[in-house]
């Protein structure tokens, strides 16, 4: 696990991570998080490319998880999140993005045309994760197996109730979402866990217990053979 103790350096250490990744194979294939947790690592990857040390231009983008029912353009999408922090600003090409499409007319056929493209490009490179209150990654909820797959999710109370306290405005909130498996994650062949805010202190301790617990989803990168966790330490918060 790396310890940063401040926002800036977290953004550094993860942002080397990927540019290293980036580096070793431009094409890499990315699955990439939403939230507020990996806003620094996006902002710092743009200025790196534009700065010329690193470049996106050649690799290949997907998102974790999508809210069903939210179409692309919607502002509250994530895919809108993800054109807005990095695809965007960095012009990658539109051939190179694949985001879950949360106004599929078919949720089946969409995870199948998901799992497709990856599979037809190689596979997942990197795949960068944010870690939920409860423990999902992605929106793998406690109790997902691990061998699941792209799929259709029932979002968790608690889920929903973080959705609703992080929204703009009062709208409804979505009851499911689509998401990368934890199968998908295991396959990768290099997991980064990205672990940020006060909220996440009892998820990160039954990482940290090292116990491989479907009760804590994020448990399943223990088997990860590539895992790494980058975590950004509070000052003055007891660990
Ligand atoms: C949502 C997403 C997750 C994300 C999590 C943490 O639940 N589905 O993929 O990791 O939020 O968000 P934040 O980084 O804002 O704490």
């Amino acid at each position: 696990m790396i310890r940063t103790h401040t926002p800036a350096e977290f953004a550094r250490a993860s942002a080397d991570l990927v540019a290293a990744q980036l580096k070793s194979k431009p094409r890499s294939v990315l699955a990439l998080p939403t939230g507020s947790t990996p806003l620094g690592l996006y902002a710092e990857l743009v200025r790196r490319a534009r700065g010329g040390s690193t470049s996106l231009a050649e690799a290949r983008i997907f998102d974790l998880d999508e809210y069903c029912g939210r179409p692309a353009g919607d502002p509250c999408s994530y895919a809108t999140f993800i054109r807005d922090q990095l695809t965007k600003p960095l012009a990658l090409a539109e051939d190179h993005v694949r985001l879950l499409r949360g106004d599929a007319p078919d949720f089946a056929a969409e995870c199948e045309d998901y799992e497709k493209t990856i599979a037809g490009l190689g596979g997942i490179d990197l795949c960068v994760l944010g870690l939920g209150e409860n423990g999902h990654i992605a929106f793998n909820e406690p109790g997902s197996a691990w061998d699941t797959r792209t799929r259709v999710v029932e979002l968790s109370e608690s889920t929903r109730a973080r959705i609703d306290a992080d929204a703009d405005g009062p709208r409804p909130v979505p009851t499911h979402g689509l998401t990368l498996g934890i199968q998908n994650v295991l396959e990768a062949r290099q997991a980064l866990l990205l672990i940020s805010g006060p909220r996440k202190l009892a998820a990160k301790a039954a990482f940290v217990r090292g116990v491989q617990d479907p009760a804590w989803p994020a448990t399943c990168l223990l088997r990860h053979p590539s895992a790494t966790v980058i975590e950004l330490v509070e000052p003055g918060r007891f660990r």
